[in-house]
Parts: structure tokens; C-alpha cells; sequence
């Protein structure tokens, strides 16, 4: 089957269970929101599925293979790509040079051939001025350079976690059209971690919910929404 899959997931930290018995996919060409409240495991999982961590149990299986040992550069190189939710930009590389170290993680080119991809892929995304220093760009150019550096891994699935958080609403609509456009030019699966329910509502065919680790509820945001456990694990009185 293409796409990922977990089956049973679970990595403890100490006494601390992050990611829980979790049975989760995303299938090529569909965008799927992965949420719950601080600490719920989101982070965790894609690092799991990044190959960043290693599970305790369970398996990761990619296209078929059970990929659960495969190291994260590996992972990079097979077509799982990631965006962090913590961003530090090499800041002494140019916006070129930062994506192009996507494109040299998956280790498919050469440098020379990785500048000319990424100078390519941020013409795609309408990231302009590719020799400035990271210092010199705005919020919104430095999460497309983000969105942009992951894509040089040239995924089949990619996670975003949190890449809207610090945006005001016409940055948030441009990421979102953003990513719907890679999501259908590219068939990409997109995992999206975000805390804005708007950004969810608008983007997502279907909803994982996190909480305390374990996957509490999965369906239509509509329908997850309504579900009383995910209110009042996350929701609150806002829905
Ligand atoms: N490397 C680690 N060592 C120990 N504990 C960890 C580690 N990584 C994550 N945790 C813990 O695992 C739990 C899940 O963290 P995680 O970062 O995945 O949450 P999250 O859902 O992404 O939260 P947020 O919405 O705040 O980003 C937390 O309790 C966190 O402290
Ligand atoms: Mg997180």
C-alpha cells in the first residue's frame, strides 16, 4: 500500500508514554491534521515517523516496507519529509543555501546540482531574493524557506508541525493556498500539526486527535469536533 503506516506506535521516555499504541496513516495526495492540546505526543510521532526516534514498540511501514529501523537521512531519502516545529535556520547559509541542505540531506545531487534545485524550487514557491542572508527575511519567506527545504527531500508524504504558529490571517490563507497547491501538484500527503481549529477546519479532509499519547478520536474535523472526548481533551467550550 503507498503511503505510511504505524501499527501500534509507542515510545516511552522514563515513565513518560509520548506516543501510545498509535495506528496511524497518510496515503498520497491527502492532507490529514494531527491535533491535541501541549504535550499530547504530535511532535513526537513525527519524529517517529522521521526516523528521528526510534519507537519502543510497534512498526513504521512506507510503501509496503516495514521501515521501522531505517535511519531518519534514509527516511529523508525514501520520500518522508518534515518540517520542525522549533525553527533554526543555518544562519551563516543564504535562503539558497538553506534549502539546498534538503536537497543534500536526501543525498541525491551534487552541490552544484542542489543549488540549481533549490534555486528552482523557491522560484516555485515565489521565494524571491535567494542570495539574502536568513536574517533578512520576514516570517512568512522564513516558513516558506521551511516548507521549501523539506519539499527539497522531494517527498511522497510530508508533515508540517505548526508551520502557521506567529502568522497573522492573510500570511496563514497564503501558507494554506500554499500548501493545497503542493498537496495537488505534487500528490503529496500532508500531515498538518497546527492549534488554529480555522487552519484545520479549512485544510483537512480528516482528523487525528492526540492526547496524553494515545490517538482518542479520528474522522471528518466536523464530525471530531462533536466528540465528546475531544472536547474536553482539547476543545474546551469552543467549538
Ligand atoms: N526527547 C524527549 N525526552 C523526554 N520527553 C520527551 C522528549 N520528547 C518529547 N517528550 C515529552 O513527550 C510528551 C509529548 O511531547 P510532544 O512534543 O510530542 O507534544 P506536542 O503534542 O507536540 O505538544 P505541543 O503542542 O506543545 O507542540 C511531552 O510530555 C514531552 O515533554
Ligand atoms: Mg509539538
Amino acid at each position: 500500500m503507498k503511503g505510511l503506516q504505524t501499527e501500534a506506535l509507542t515510545i516511552r521516555f522514563g515513565g513518560l508514554t509520548a506516543v501510545d499504541g498509535v495506528d496511524f496513516s497518510l496515503t498520497p495526495g491527502e492532507i490529514v491534521g494531527i491535533i491535541g492540546p501541549n504535550g499530547a505526543g504530535k511532535t513526537t510521532l513525527i519524529n517517529l515517523l522521521a526516523g528521528i526516534y526510534a519507537p519502543t514498540s510497534g512498526r513504521v511501514v512506507f510503501d509496503g516496507e516495514d521501515i521501522t529501523a531505517v535511519p531518519a537521512h534514509r527516511r529523508a531519502a525514501l520520500g518522508i519529509g518534515r518540517t520542525f516545529q522549533l525553527i533554526h535556520p543555518l544562519e551563516d547559509l543564504t535562503l539558497v543555501e538553506n534549502v539546498m541542505t534538503g536537497f543534500l540531506f536526501a543525498g541525491r545531487r551534487s552541490l552544484r546540482a542542489a543549488r540549481e534545485a533549490a534555486a528552482a524550487l523557491c522560484r516555485d514557491l515565489g521565494l524571491g531574493g535567494l542570495n539574502r542572508s536568513t536574517g533578512e527575511l520576514n516570517i512568512l519567506e522564513t516558513k516558506k524557506m521551511e516548507i521549501a527545504k523539506a519539499l527539497a527531500v522531494e517527498p511522497s508524504v510530508l508533515f508540517l508541525d505548526e508551520v502557521m504558529a506567529g502568522l497573522n490571517s492573510t500570511e496563514t490563507l497564503d501558507v494554506i493556498r500554499m500548501v493545497r497547491e503542493i498537496a495537488a501538484h505534487r500528490n503529496l500527503g500532508i500531515g498538518v500539526v497546527e492549534h488554529v481549529m480555522g487552519v484545520i477546519k479549512e485544510l483537512t479532509e480528516r482528523v487525528v486527535v492526540l492526547d496524553g499519547g494515545r490517538l482518542i478520536a479520528a474522522g471528518p474535523y466536523s464530525e471530531v469536533s462533536q466528540d465528546p472526548r475531544v472536547v474536553s481533551a482539547y476543545l474546551g467550550g469552543s467549538v
